[in-house]
């Protein structure tokens, strides 16, 4: 009996520290919202109540979802630009709605800002523009970005926590050559970080444009005015720190960039920085240009991942944790690949920065409250209203009527 009591004790002494240090390792996932078509962006609706959340699909629509009134996914359109974009139904497409971001006082304007991909005779732009209310007909461009070609369109929008200022993630648009890559032209708005102030409007050589410049952006002499750093491919999900409660590290922008041949990179994008591209990808030269060695206010990336680690395809940056539930995540930087299925973190310690997998709590050793599966297709990411992490996904990128298979998904630490 003794012997029984003493085995009895030994198992349950191990489940707990296994259960302890799956809190500390790995992560389950929950379903929240289904029957989407390509999502890509979520952004908690502030004041819309605690649950709601602006949700964009690629094909132009952008919902306001709230749980209590969306049962039996009938959602029904906030704005719905769909005639207004340019998008392929059958494959992976870069074009359509790529994203959009709420004003900070949108409860007093009701403004949002979109970024799609249109064409207008038969040349192909990147457009900013403004919607108030939701309606369609208030719609007002801010820029036109001609794209060279059909890719590498960039997308991302979000205003500064410290700020409010609107920044904008332009990719290099795809040309078919590679001395056509605008990168590094400053007068090009092309493969830049651009940052304007939507609060105010101007009169430029007689047409009234919808913002200004704001008054500490680099300007440097050959610098188009909106520009904020120069030097990307593509960046693919960009993220802002809503820092520690004492304020460090608010209004970091991290960004996760999709490289060429060589690597994909992780960048903090910093005013009047150069990162790179086509010149370096990761801290390889790719011998486009000679001057790789003397690069102006160059910024190496915070991670480089190359791409004979064949583990990663391409790269999706996610947002830096700040939030309660997963504690072992705190002040890390969650990323992952778009077809692999697999998510890892960067974190600093003592000002290196140092990447960790992201394991799914197993089924035999970690209790989860759901667990669900990743899609086939990682879009993109988000946070909820109280900062924990949302993934964006689908099983299916081509957006025929029907092939509504993206789903909203949202990371929990194991249950104790
Ligand atoms: C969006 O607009 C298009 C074109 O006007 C229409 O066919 C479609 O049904 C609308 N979608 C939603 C969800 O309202
Ligand atoms: C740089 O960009 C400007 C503005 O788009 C363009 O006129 C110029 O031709 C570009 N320069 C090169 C070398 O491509
Ligand atoms: C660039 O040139 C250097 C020197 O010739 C070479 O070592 C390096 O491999 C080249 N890089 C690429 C990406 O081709």
């Amino acid at each position: 009996m003794l012997y029984f009591h003493f085995v009895f004790a030994i198992v349950l002494w191990e489940f707990c520290a296994l259960k302890a240090e799956c809190r500390e390792t790995c992560i389950c996932l929950s379903q929240e919202i289904d029957g989407l078509r390509n999502p890509i962006h979520i952004e908690p609706a502030k004041n819309e109540g605690e649950n709601v959340y602006f949700i964009g699909e690629q094909i132009g629509i952008i919902y306001l979802y709230n749980p209590k009134q969306s049962l039996g996914n009938k959602l029904t359109a906030y704005i719905n630009v769909s005639d207004r974009i340019v998008l392929e139904k059958n494959a992976h497409d870069e074009r359509g709605l790529l994203g959009f971001a709420v004003h900070p006082m949108f409860e007093r304007n009701r403004k949002i800002y979109l970024y799609s991909v249109r064409t207008l005779n038969e040349r192909q732009f990147a457009v900013i523009s403004e919607i108030t209310s939701g309606d369609v007909g208030t719609e007002r461009q801010l820029l036109f970005i001609e794209q060279p070609g059909d890719i590498r369109n960039g997308g991302q929008l979000l205003f500064g926590n410290t700020d409010g200022y609107l920044y904008i993630f332009v990719g290099d648009g795809g040309p078919i050559h590679t001395k056509d890559i605008q990168a590094q032209n400053t007068s090009s708005l092309l493969g830049k970080v651009l940052r304007v102030n939507v609060d105010a409007t101007e009169v430029i050589d007689n047409k009234l444009q919808f913002y200004v410049i704001p008054h500490d952006n680099p300007k440097h002499a050959e610098w188009r005015p909106e520009v904020f750093s120069v030097g990307f491919r593509n960046s693919w999900r960009c993220s802002q720190d809503a820092g520690k409660p004492s304020g460090e590290g608010k209004g970091r922008i991290f960004c996760g960039e999709l490289g060429g041949d060589i690597a994909d990179e992780v960048n903090i994008i910093e005013k009047g920085g150069n990162y790179g591209w086509p010149v370096k990808e990761g801290n390889t030269c790719t011998n486009v240009s000679a001057k790789c060695d003397t690069l102006d206010n160059e910024r190496t990336p915070v991670l480089s991942i190359p791409h004979s680690d064949k583990g990663m395809q391409a790269l999706v940056g996610g947002p830096l944790y700040r939030g309660r539930d997963v504690t072992s995540l705190d002040g890390k930087l969650i990323l992952g690949d778009v077809f692999g299925g697999s998510l890892f973190t960067v974190g600093e310690v003592n000002g290196q920065w140092k990447t960790e997998p992201l394991p799914f709590c197993d089924k035999g050793t970690c209790s989860c409250t759901a667990r669900e599966h990743m899609s086939s297709v990682l879009l993109s990411f988000g946070q909820t209203h109280e900062g924990e992490v949302l993934l964006l996904m689908t099983d299916d990128v081509s957006i025929h009527p029907g092939s509504d298979r993206g789903r909203v998904l949202r990371m929990h630490a194991p249950a104790l």
